[in-house]
């Protein structure tokens, strides 16, 4: 069982994107996989197609009890052609269960780990929200690797360079079995601008950086429309796009394989501009 925390401090650069591609990817792989919502914004859950969830993340944080997750897991509203993975729903409660954390003296920040205790996925995927709050830092403590997502834009190392400077904090705390499991460099457009920022990042973080996610319509389009890339069917860019988290997927169990280019069979400059105002 791999338990991957997902995130970065800095908002909408796409944590929750590569969250379900990952899940997707990892599925058709054949894996048994769970995704953990702990975000406030539940985004996760509704690019799952699931709303109004009778037990959620909130519920299983404010149990406290050692594999209160277990209760709250349910099917994603994907179909189960290619592997449907499993959810633990968000909540916008989670908002106000934040500070509450922050008042018990002993499980600030492990309860989810305690949570998920007995929990037995393949793969436990947890999206956590953009912040540095005690939710990221739960989602850190109950997992063996972060994954960082960034974008190839101006600050993007900062960026990298702290959250890479939390989980060291926590992986100290915690016993020190949390690794970095990469860094994804998403929304890769054909830009001199992203090239040079894909490369900086590449030049600081090397081998840590995985292959890209490019930036494609289909992806916000899906995500939109709460299915997996593989139900667009012949949507431009949708095949390519899963090709790319599973290349990503792969690369999390293969470190070889590091590409900045923005490369594939389709134009990318053409799904670029089709995105329009992203
Ligand atoms: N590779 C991509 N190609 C096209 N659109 C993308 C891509 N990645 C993300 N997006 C779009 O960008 C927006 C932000 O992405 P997402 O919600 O995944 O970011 P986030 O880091 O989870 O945000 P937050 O910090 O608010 O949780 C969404 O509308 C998403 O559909
Ligand atoms: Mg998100």
């Amino acid at each position: 069982m791999r338990t991957i925390a997902v995130v970065n401090q800095k908002g909408g650069v796409g944590k929750t994107t590569v969250t379900l591609g990952l899940a997707e990817a990892a599925a058709a792989a054949g894996l048994r996989v769970l995704v953990v919502d702990l975000d406030p914004q539940a985004n996760t859950t509704s690019g799952f197609g699931v709303w109004g969830a009778a037990t959620t993340i909130d519920d299983v944080l404010a149990t406290g009890a050692a594999g209160s997750a277990l209760a709250a897991i349910t099917s994603s509203g994907w179909s189960d052609e290619s592997g449907r993975p499993d959810l633990v729903p968000g909540s916008p409660a989670l908002a106000n269960r934040e500070p509450m954390l922050a008042s018990d003296p002993v499980g600030a920040q492990d309860r989810l780990r305690l949570a998920l205790r007995g929990v037995d996925y393949d793969l436990t995927l947890i999206d956590s929200p953009p912040s540095l709050g005690l939710l990221s830092v739960n989602a850190l403590f109950a997992a063996d690797e972060a994954l960082i997502v960034t974008e190839p834009g101006a600050w993007a190392v900062d960026g990298v360079d702290l959250m890479l400077s939390t989980v060291e904090r926590v992986a100290a705390r915690q016993g020190g079995s949390l690794v970095i499991a990469g860094i994804v460099v998403n929304r890769l457009g054909r830009t001199r601008d992203n090239t040079f920022w894909c490369g900086q990042l590449q030049e600081r973080f090397g081998s840590l950086v995985l292959p890209p996610v490019r930036l494609r319509a289909a992806i916000a389009e899906a995500t939109a429309q709460a299915l997996p890339l593989r139900a667009l069917g012949k949507r431009a860019g949708a095949a390519e796009a899963a090709a790319d988290f599973d290349a990503v997927w792969q690369a999390l169990g293969d470190r070889s394989i590091r590409e900045c280019s923005s490369n594939s069979t389709s134009d990318a400059n053409a799904e670029e501009a089709n995105h329009g105002g992203l």
